[in-house]
Formats: C-alpha cells, sequence, structure tokens
C-alpha cells in the first residue's frame, strides 16, 4: 500500500510516498481503509522532530497523521462494535504508523460510526480536533447554558469545533482570530470576535467562565491576560500540551479558585468525543470546516499552509476517491 514515511527529521521535503506491507490488525483493533486525513500542527512538529513530550516517542522510520475516515476492512477476534464495511472515522494508534496511508489499523475504542450526512472528506477533517474540543469545552471545561466561554484560536481546526460545541451546549461564546475570520465566525454561532492583534481583549472582557485555549501560538502573556478575565471559581482549558503553565499563572488562577488543566495526551473521551459530535453533526448543529483538499501526493504543499498557523478549519488529504467505496 502507499503511505507516507519520513526516515530523517526536516523540512517538507522529508515526507516520502512510498510503498510498505499493508498492516495486520491486533484481537483490540480494526484495519481501516483510508479515503481521508488532515493536517494537524502534530504532524508538522512531529516531523520536524518534535517537542520535549513528543521526542521520547519519535523513532525513525515513521508514518504521520492523526485522523481517518474510511471504511472498515478487518475487524480483530475482540472487536464487538464494528463489523467489515462500516463507515467509520478516528484517531490512529499514537504512536503508529499514522494516518496518511491507504489503509491502518487502530484500537476500535478511538473509532466511531461516520455521520451519516457528510463525505469522507468531511469526516476526514474532524476527528483529532473533535477530540480535543469535545474534552475541552465539555468535559473539562464543564460548559453549562449561559456560561461566557473565551476561545482563543476560534478559527483554526479545534477553535471552530469548540466554538460549535459550546454554542450547541448553550453558551455565549466569544472568539479571538484576524479580523478576516469574524464574519465565518459569527456565521458559526460566535456571540463576540475580537482580534487578537489589535483588540486588547483584557480590556473589553470579563466575568469569564471558561477560557479554552486553542491558539496553535504559545503565549504566556495571553494566559495571563485571561486568567484575569476568569469569574471566580473558573476554568482555564489549554490545547498547548507540551508547554506547562508557569507559576505566575498558577498564582493569578489560585486567588481566584480558578482551576487550570491541559487537555490531550491520555485519559481522552474518544468514544463520547466521537459519536456525541456524530450525533450534532447529523442534527446538522455542527459542521465540518474544510478550506482546502490536497490529494496525499501533495502533502508537502499541505504542510507549507499548515504552518502558516492561519488555516481557518481544517487541510484534508484525500488518500482515495470516494466512487472508490463499494
Ligand atoms: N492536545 C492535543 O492532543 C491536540 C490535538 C490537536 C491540536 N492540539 C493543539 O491545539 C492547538 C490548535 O490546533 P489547531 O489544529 O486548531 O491549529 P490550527 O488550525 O493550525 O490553528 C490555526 C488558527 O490559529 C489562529 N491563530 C494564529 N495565531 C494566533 C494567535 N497568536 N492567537 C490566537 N489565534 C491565533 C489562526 O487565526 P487567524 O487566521 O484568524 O489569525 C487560525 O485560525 C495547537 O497548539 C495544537 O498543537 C492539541
Amino acid at each position: 500500500m502507499k503511505a507516507i514515511r519520513i526516515y530523517e527529521f526536516g523540512g517538507p521535503a522529508v515526507m516520502q510516498l512510498v510503498d510498505v506491507p499493508r498492516p495486520v490488525p491486533a484481537a483490540d483493533e480494526i484495519l481501516v481503509s483510508v479515503y481521508a486525513t488532515s493536517v494537524n500542527p502534530a504532524d508538522y512538529i512531529i516531523r520536524q522532530g518534535g517537542n520535549d513530550l513528543l521526542r521520547p516517542y519519535l523513532k525513525l522510520p515513521l508514518g504521520l497523521g492523526l485522523d481517518a475516515a474510511g471504511i472498515v476492512e478487518e475487524v480483530g477476534s475482540e472487536v464487538k462494535n464494528f463489523k467489515v464495511g462500516d463507515k467509520v472515522y478516528g484517531v490512529p494508534n499514537f504512536p503508529g504508523d499514522g494516518s496518511y496511508a491507504e489503509y491502518l489499523t487502530a484500537k476500535a475504542s478511538q473509532f466511531a460510526l461516520m455521520p451519516r450526512n457528510i463525505s469522507f472528506i468531511e469526516a476526514g477533517a474532524l476527528p483529532s480536533c473533535a477530540l480535543i474540543a469535545w474534552n475541552g469545552i465539555v468535559e473539562l471545561g464543564k460548559v453549562l447554558p449561559g456560561q461566557r466561554v473565551l476561545i482563543h484560536g476560534a478559527a483554526g481546526g479545534v477553535g471552530n469545533l469548540a466554538v460549535q460545541f459550546a454554542k450547541a451546549k448553550g453558551a455565549y461564546v466569544i472568539g479571538t482570530a484576524s479580523s478576516y475570520n469574524f464574519d465565518f465566525l459569527k456565521e458559526l454561532g460566535a456571540d463576540e470576535v475580537l482580534d487578537y492583534k489589535d483588540q486588547q481583549f483584557e480590556t473589553l472582557l470579563g466575568n469569564i467562565d471558561l477560557v479554552f485555549n486553542a491558539s496553535p501560538v504559545r503565549d504566556n502573556a495571553t494566559r495571563l491576560k485571561s486568567a484575569d478575565l476568569l469569574k471566580e471559581g473558573g476554568i482555564f482549558v489549554c490545547t498547548q500540551l507540551d508547554s506547562p503553565f508557569s507559576d505566575e499563572l498558577k498564582e493569578a488562577l489560585a486567588g481566584k479558585n480558578a482551576t487550570a488543566t491541559h487537555v490531550g495526551g491520555g485519559g481522552l473521551a474518544y468514544v463520547s468525543s466521537l459519536s456525541e459530535t456524530t450525533k450534532l453533526i447529523e442534527e446538522e448543529k455542527v459542521k465540518a470546516v474544510i478550506s482546502k483538499v490536497y490529494p496525499l501526493e501533495q502533502v508537502a504543499d499541505a504542510h507549507r499552509e499548515s504552518e502558516t498557523k492561519h488555516v481557518r478549519g481544517k487541510i484534508v488529504l484525500k488518500i482515495k476517491e470516494a466512487h472508490e467505496a463499494v
């Protein structure tokens, strides 16, 4: 089968499309024929050699990719929740061979049935960002109707889903983005939008119940300003798993009995995140936002675009044409 592998860390050119053996599922795994995957910041960070958190897991040669939408081709002997032919979406094993490939094996517990009303391309844009946004807003953020939620990086892959999940839960949503994304975010349901570059959001806002930091930029000053906006007992959830909270931030939060937590890594609620996402998409309360679709052969261009850190929604990699599905 065709798959992307890297044999050295570096720029986009280190990604090679090669022939590798098709994987075989273990007892608790499914074999998925992959139709679409998408690009996440972790993909280019891994390609470049990783960060302090990821580096210990990275052994060359490496596959890349954290999202998959496709069709179940085989099921392991212990798998009860899927059958051959099911359309599924989910997150491959990590560490593992990634999802930039014609086939992958993954734990069945990291996949769910795809929403019936969307394409493989749309489904391929969703899993890992839905996982992080759902866990951040609902499981850790404990959002309630009427609460005021501030989302940084609201137009990005994680951020746009966080906006939609928070709105679906009845929250009042304030997003930060560049001004060219204001109309887009309003259409998505955001109640207020602020430009992180030239509006002093800390002087304009207050009384925030939940801050969800989904910006791809690690910035302690923004974290501190956000902590100031939180209500007594508020919650700060941060996607930047590799970047610990400073003592200054911890003190600022402790002063108002607020809590701070990172979302990601172990302990994520895969099944509920994906099945709730499926439900919300089928109810047309949430949609996949795709900025561009590249064929797998153009993965280097897709990475270059993602590395600008200004993608609206997701960049999808098409692995197979949907009409190939039987
Ligand atoms: N923990 C995990 O397992 C996990 C999984 C997925 C993602 N993540 C993390 O979540 C974060 C977001 O990922 P993503 O996939 O959503 O990234 P992304 O799609 O690449 O983010 C792009 C967005 O970031 C916004 N942005 C750029 N600079 C900003 C700034 N200084 N302040 C606020 N927003 C800014 C851009 O907005 P404008 O174009 O409007 O300027 C753009 O909409 C990353 O740090 C990623 O590593 C973590």
